[in-house]
């Protein structure tokens, strides 16, 4: 076959999410245990050329038209503003972001908007200290919210501040955390916590759902729907007073948006992933380091988003998670 990247459900994946480093300086406990995991061996990490050539073939043979860095936590890859500025040098240009943790961002945000990076999502799930050093299991908080300050003041607009909210650790934060948010002009999206932490701790009756983050916005706040199509945004928004500003609910596992998924996946060890849950992974690294050509390549990406599955399936009965945690798969 030729041309984009499409799914037999109908799906056209145009957002490629890529992973940097499967290493992150924070534990969340939704996400790590506080001892770390085994990190991939460097040699099976791409180099920053590998992912340079994936990304540029992703973008001129496969209609990928976004890029987003992950992680763990991309801003501790050391040549990050270099692969961004690579990537925003494509033709045609892709919109560039990061999902980051903002440690550091505030020396780095102005060489990444230097490089061409659009925007950044910054993940703060409480804004108590010491509720940050049992969450993260490290003593950062005040790191984050100066690296959020910094995204926004170097013009890495919208910026969005993306909280996990979790039943006895942080639930209460709801409104406080959509106060400092409008206060400070950034756009607040609460997601739903998945199954996808390495400890294998999630549980459903621990998952705040969107339904009950709502019910605590609108005991303070006038929430009206935005009217602007969400398309494939995982985020539902809502406008606050009438607008102009907005808070989203990332409903992943009660509001799935599966069926307009328009994402493929990247791992920092070079296996192409169509979906978050998926159960197989196709290895481009092994491609790239014979002597594939960049043809056969989109081709193996490709065919592994054709075999994309409909959903994530939480709900079944016989749901397994996926053998790579959050932080070794890009968020
Ligand atoms: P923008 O709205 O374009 O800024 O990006 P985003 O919200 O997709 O990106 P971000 O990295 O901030 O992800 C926010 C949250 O969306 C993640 O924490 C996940 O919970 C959820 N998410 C991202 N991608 C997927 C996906 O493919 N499937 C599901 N179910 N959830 C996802
Ligand atoms: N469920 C939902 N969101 C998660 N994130 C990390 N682990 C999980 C999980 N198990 C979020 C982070 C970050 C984004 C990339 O993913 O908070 O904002
Ligand atoms: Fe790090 Fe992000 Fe995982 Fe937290 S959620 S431990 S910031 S990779």
């Amino acid at each position: 076959g030729s041309g984009r990247l499409v799914d037999r459900y109908g799906r056209t994946a145009v957002d490629l999410r890529v992973s940097l480093t499967d290493r992150c300086n924070l534990r969340c406990t939704y996400c790590m245990p506080a001892e770390g995991l085994a990190w991939l061996p460097r040699q099976e990490i791409l180099t920053d050329d590998e992912i340079v050539r994936l990304v540029g073939l992703a973008v001129t043979r496969l209609g990928v038209t976004q890029v987003r860095f992950t992680g763990g936590e991309p801003l501790l890859r050391p040549a990050l503003a270099d692969i961004v500025a690579r990537t925003t040098a494509l033709e045609p240009r892709p919109r560039v972001s990061l999902t980051t943790n903002a440690i550091g961002l505030k020396r780095m945000a102005p060489a990444l908007r230097e490089a061409g990076l659009d925007r950044v999502n910054i993940s703060l799930d409480t804004l108590d200290p010491a509720r940050f050093k049992t969450l993260a299991h490290r003593d950062r908080l005040n790191d984050t919210v100066e690296g959020i300050a910094a995204a926004k003041a170097a013009g890495l607009v919208p910026v969005k501040v993306n909280s996990v909210l979790m039943r006895g650790v942080n639930e209460d934060e709801a409104v406080p955390l959509l106060r400092f948010a409008l206060e400070h002009g950034y756009e607040l999206r609460f997601i739903e916590q998945m199954p996808l932490d390495a400890q294998h701790g999630w549980s459903r009756e621990n998952m705040v759902t969107a339904e009950e983050i709502l019910t605590q916005l609108r005991t303070t706040f006038n929430l009206t729907p935005d009217p602007v199509p969400r398309g494939a945004a995982p985020a539902e928004t809502w406008l606050i007073d009438g607008g102009p500003a907005k808070v989203g609910v990332i409903g992943s596992v009660t509001r799935p948006f599966c069926g307009d998924c328009d994402r493929t996946r990247l791992t920092a060890d070079g296996q192409v992933r169509a979906c978050l849950f998926s159960t197989t992974e196709t290895d481009l690294r092994a491609m790239l380091r014979g002597d594939a050509s960049d043809e056969d390549i989109a081709e193996a990406w490709r065919k592994t988003m054709w075999a994309k599955l409909p959903g994530h399936a939480i709900d079944d009965e016989t749901f397994l998670q996926p053998p790579r945690p959050m932080s070794a798969i890009g968020g």
